[in-house]
C-alpha cells in the first residue's frame, strides 16, 4: 500500500501535529541529536569542528583509557559481539557473575545484579519490589527511570517536594501501614547537589520504610574510593538498594542493583527488564570490570575530577553565572528562558563548546539551563578557555 491508498489513521494525529521540535529546527538553534563523528575524550568533532565536551558524564574520562580498550577486545575475541539472549536463560557470562562479585564487594552489600542500562535498573528493582499494597515515595527531582519504575509498579506513588524531608515525614506517617520504599538520586542529575542520606535515613528508620538510592552519578564521584554516596556519608549499612550505571564513571553502559542476598535473589526471578531482555553484551562487561579496577587504582582521577569542579564552579560563580545548589561535578548554569537557552547554547557551540540544554517538562519554563559537567581529564587550559567563552558570549548576550 502506497501513502496516497493508507488510510487516515487517528492514532497519528499527535505525530502529525507535533510541531514545537521543526519550528526550533527552522531556526537554525535545534540542539538535539548533534552527531559525533569522532571522540578523544574531552574534544568532539562535531559538524567537522573540533569542540571542548562539557556535557558528558564520562566522570573520570575513562572510555579511551587503553586498559578499558583492551579489556574489551579480549573479551569479543573471545565471546563474540553479543549475548543473545536474556541472563535468564542463555545470556549470563562468567563476566556479569565477576562483575557482580566485584560491585558488591566494592558497595559493601550481600550481592549485586547487573542489567543492560541504569533506566531497566531502576525499572526492575522498583516494579518487582513495591507490590500491589505497597507504596514508593520519590523525590520530585528523581530521574525518569524512577518514575517509569514506579508508574511499571503496581503500587501507589506519591511525590515530595525536592528535599523536602517535613513533607517526606508527613507521607511516612500517612502510610505507616504499608511497605514503603523512599528512593532518591545520591547525586542530583540536573541540579548536581546531593541527597541528605542521614536525614532520610533518621526517617525512614523511624517510620520502617525501605531507602533506595541511585548512585547513576556518585559512583566515581562520591565516597572515599568513589564507592557512592552511601560511603561518602559512612551509612552503607543503612541503605537497602543502592542503583546504579555503567554510563557514567564506568565508561560504558550497563546498570546494577546491590542489595541483601534475598533481595536480589528474588530480583532475579522478578525483574522483567532482565528477564525479557537481552544481557550486557561481553565487550562492554569486560570494559566495566577494567574501568573500575582503574577507578580503583588511580583515586588521583578523582581527585583531579575535584580540583577541575572546583576550578569551574568558583569561575562560574565569580563571573557572576547563576549555579544554583550545585557541589559536584555537574554544573547546570541558569539562563531563564527556552529561547535565550538555545540561542546562547549555539553560540557556546559555534565558539566550540559542546553543553547540554535542559529545557521543558524537565525543568519549569523559567529555569532553562546549561547542563555541563566536569571530567578529570578536562584541563586547566580547557576549563579557562571554557571560562573564557562564557564570559565575552554572556556579557554581550546580557546573560550576566
Ligand atoms: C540518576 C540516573 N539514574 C538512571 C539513569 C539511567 O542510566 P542509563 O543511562 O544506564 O540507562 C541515569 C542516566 O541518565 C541517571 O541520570
Amino acid at each position: 500500500m502506497d501513502a496516497q491508498t493508507l488510510q487516515h489513521v487517528q492514532l497519528f494525529d499527535k505525530c502529525t501535529n507535533f510541531t514545537k521540535a521543526r519550528e526550533v529546527q527552522r531556526t537554525g538553534l535545534y540542539p538535539y541529536f548533534k552527531p559525533i563523528s569522532q571522540s578523544e575524550d574531552t574534544v568532539v568533532t562535531i559538524e567537522g569542528q573540533p569542540r571542548i565536551m562539557m556535557g558528558s558524564n564520562n566522570y573520570l574520562g575513562l572510555t579511551h583509557h587503553p586498559k578499558v580498550l583492551e579489556a574489551s577486545r579480549r573479551a569479543l575475541e573471545r565471546y563474540g559481539s553479543g549475548c543473545t539472549g536474556s541472563r535468564f536463560l542463555n545470556g549470563t557470562l562468567d563476566l556479569h557473575e565477576q562483575l557482580e562479585a566485584r560491585l558488591a564487594d566494592f558497595l559493601g552489600k550481600d550481592g549485586a545484579l547487573v542489567l543492560s542500562t541504569g533506566y531497566q535498573a531502576n525499572l526492575g528493582m522498583i516494579s518487582s519490589l513495591v507490590g500491589r499494597s505497597d507504596i514508593v515515595l520519590i523525590d520530585k527531582l528523581d530521574h525518569a527511570s524512577i518514575v517509569d519504575g514506579a508508574k511499571m509498579s503496581y503500587g501507589q506513588t506519591e511525590r515530595f517536594t525536592h528535599g523536602n524531608l517535613q513533607q517526606l515525614e508527613r507521607l511516612l506517617e500517612k502510610h505507616a501501614d504499608r511497605g514503603t520504599m523512599v528512593i532518591v538520586d545520591g547525586i542530583y542529575s540536573m541540579e548536581g547537589d546531593i541527597a541528605d542520606l542521614p536525614a532520610l535515613i533518621a526517617l525512614t528508620q523511624k517510620y520502617g520504610a525501605a531507602l533506595a538510592v541511585d548512585d547513576a552519578h556518585s559512583i566515581g564521584v562520591l565516597g572515599p574510593k568513589g564507592d557512592g554516596t552511601a560511603a561518602h556519608f559512612g551509612v552503607i549499612d543503612d541503605v537497602d538498594v543502592i542503583v546504579g550505571t555503567f554510563s557514567k564513571s564506568l565508561a560504558s553502559i550497563g546498570g546494577f542493583i546491590a542489595a541483601s542476598e534475598s533481595i536480589i535473589h528474588y530480583l532475579k526471578h522478578h525483574a522483567r527488564p532482565l528477564i525479557f531482555s537481552a544481557a550486557l553484551p561481553p565487550a562492554n562487561t569486560a570494559g566495566v570490570l577494567a574501568a573500575h579496577e582503574v577507578m580503583v587504582q588511580e583515586p588521583e582521577r578523582r581527585e583531579r575530577l575535584w580540583a577541575n569542579t572546583a576550578r569551574l564552579q568558583s569561575g562560574m560563580r565569580s563571573l557572576g553565572f547563576e549555579i544554583g545548589p550545585s557541589e559536584t561535578p555537574i554544573v547546570p548554569i541558569l539562563i531563564g528562558t527556552l529561547e535565550n537557552t538555545f540561542r546562547f547554547w549555539r553560540k557556546l557551540f559555534e565558539a566550540g563548546v559542546f553543553t547540554n540544554p535542559v529545557v521543558p517538562p524537565a525543568v519549569p519554563p523559567s529555569e532553562c539551563r546549561l547542563r555541563t559537567s566536569l571530567m578529570a581529564t578536562h584541563t586547566d587550559e580547557q576549563i579557562d578557555f571554557v571560562l573564557e567563552t562564557f564570559s565575552q558570549l554572556g556579557k554581550a548576550t546580557g546573560i550576566i
